[in-house]
C-alpha cells in the first residue's frame, strides 16, 4: 500500500511542472487526497460497506471539491490536477497513468442500471472542463481537449476537441509514458519571447532590404529637390 501511495506522489511530481517537492505534493494536492480516500472507500464498497463508502467519498468531496463514486475502478498513478469540480461516476473505469484536470466529468447519459460511465484506458489525458458522457471507451493515450464534450468512443492515440468532440489529428503512435504537460505536443505552444525575437529579426531584414534598395536608387544630382525619399538616399550615401 505504501508503494502505491509513493507511486501516486511520484506521478504528481512527474506530471505537474508547478510541483517543487514531494512533501508539497503530499500536503497541497487535493487530487492526491481525493485519490487516497477513494482507495479506502473503494475497498469498503467492494466489501459491501456501501453507505460507509458513500459517506467517506462525500467527506472527501466536501474537503477537496472532487467527487469520486466509491464504485469507480481506478488504476495506478492516477493524477487529478487542481481538482475542483471533478466528478467520476459509479461505473467509470480508469486505467494506469491517466490525468484529469479540474472540472472534468466522467458521467452517464442514461439512468439504466449497469455500465453507464466511460472507460479511460492507460495514459489518457482529459483537459479542464471536459465532459466524457456514456459507457464507451477512450483508447490508450488519447487526449481530450479542454471543454470538449465527448459522446462516443475515442480511438487510441487520438486527440479530440470541441462540442461534440471530433478528432483533430490522425492517430499517431506515441509513447504515453512520456507525459506531455497539459496534453500539448511539445513545441506546439508558442513561446512569447521567441515570437517577439522572430518578429524583430523579420523587421531588421525588411529594413536592411529597404536600405539596400534606397542605396541603389539613381544619383541625387538627378533628383528633384522636393523628393523626400531621394533626399534620404543622398544622406545615406554620405
Ligand atoms: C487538445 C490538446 C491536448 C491538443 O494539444 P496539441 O496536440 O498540442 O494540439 P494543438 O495545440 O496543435 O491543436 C490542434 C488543433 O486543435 C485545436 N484545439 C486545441 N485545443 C482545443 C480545445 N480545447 N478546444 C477546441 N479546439 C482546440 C487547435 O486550435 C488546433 O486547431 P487547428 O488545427 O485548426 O489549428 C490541448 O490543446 C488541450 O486542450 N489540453 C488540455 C489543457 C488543459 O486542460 N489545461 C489546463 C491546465 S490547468
Amino acid at each position: 500500500m505504501f508503494k502505491k501511495i509513493r507511486d501516486d506522489i511520484e506521478a504528481v511530481f512527474a506530471r505537474d511542472p508547478a510541483a517543487r517537492s514531494k512533501i508539497e505534493v503530499l500536503l497541497c494536492y487535493p487530487g492526491l487526497h481525493a485519490l487516497l480516500v477513494h482507495r479506502l472507500a473503494h475497498r469498503l464498497w467492494v466489501r459491501g460497506w456501501l453507505l460507509t463508502a458513500r459517506w467517506l467519498s462525500q467527506v472527501s468531496r466536501f474537503l477537496t471539491g472532487i467527487e469520486i463514486h466509491p464504485g469507480a475502478v481506478i488504476g495506478e498513478r492516477f493524477f487529478i490536477d487542481h481538482g475542483m469540480g471533478v466528478v467520476i461516476g459509479e461505473t467509470a473505469e480508469i486505467g494506469d497513468d491517466v490525468t484529469l484536470y479540474q472540472g472534468v466529468t466522467l458521467g452517464g447519459v442514461s439512468g439504466d442500471p449497469g455500465k453507464r460511465h466511460p472507460t479511460l484506458e492507460d495514459g489518457v489525458i482529459v483537459g479542464a472542463g471536459a465532459a466524457v458522457l456514456g459507457p464507451f471507451t477512450v483508447g490508450k493515450a488519447a487526449r481530450i481537449g479542454s471543454n470538449a464534450v465527448v459522446l462516443q468512443a475515442v480511438p487510441a492515440n487520438t486527440t479530440v476537441v470541441g462540442v461534440p468532440a471530433h478528432a483533430v489529428k490522425r492517430p499517431i503512435p506515441v509513447d504515453w509514458r512520456c507525459f506531455p504537460a497539459y496534453g500539448n505536443e511539445p513545441g506546439t505552444v508558442a513561446d512569447p519571447l521567441q515570437s517577439a525575437i522572430e518578429r524583430l529579426c523579420k523587421r531588421v531584414d525588411e529594413l536592411e532590404d529597404e536600405v539596400t534598395r534606397l542605396r541603389r536608387a539613381p544619383e541625387p544630382s538627378a533628383l528633384d529637390d522636393g523628393d523626400d525619399d531621394r533626399r534620404l538616399v543622398a544622406n545615406l550615401r554620405r
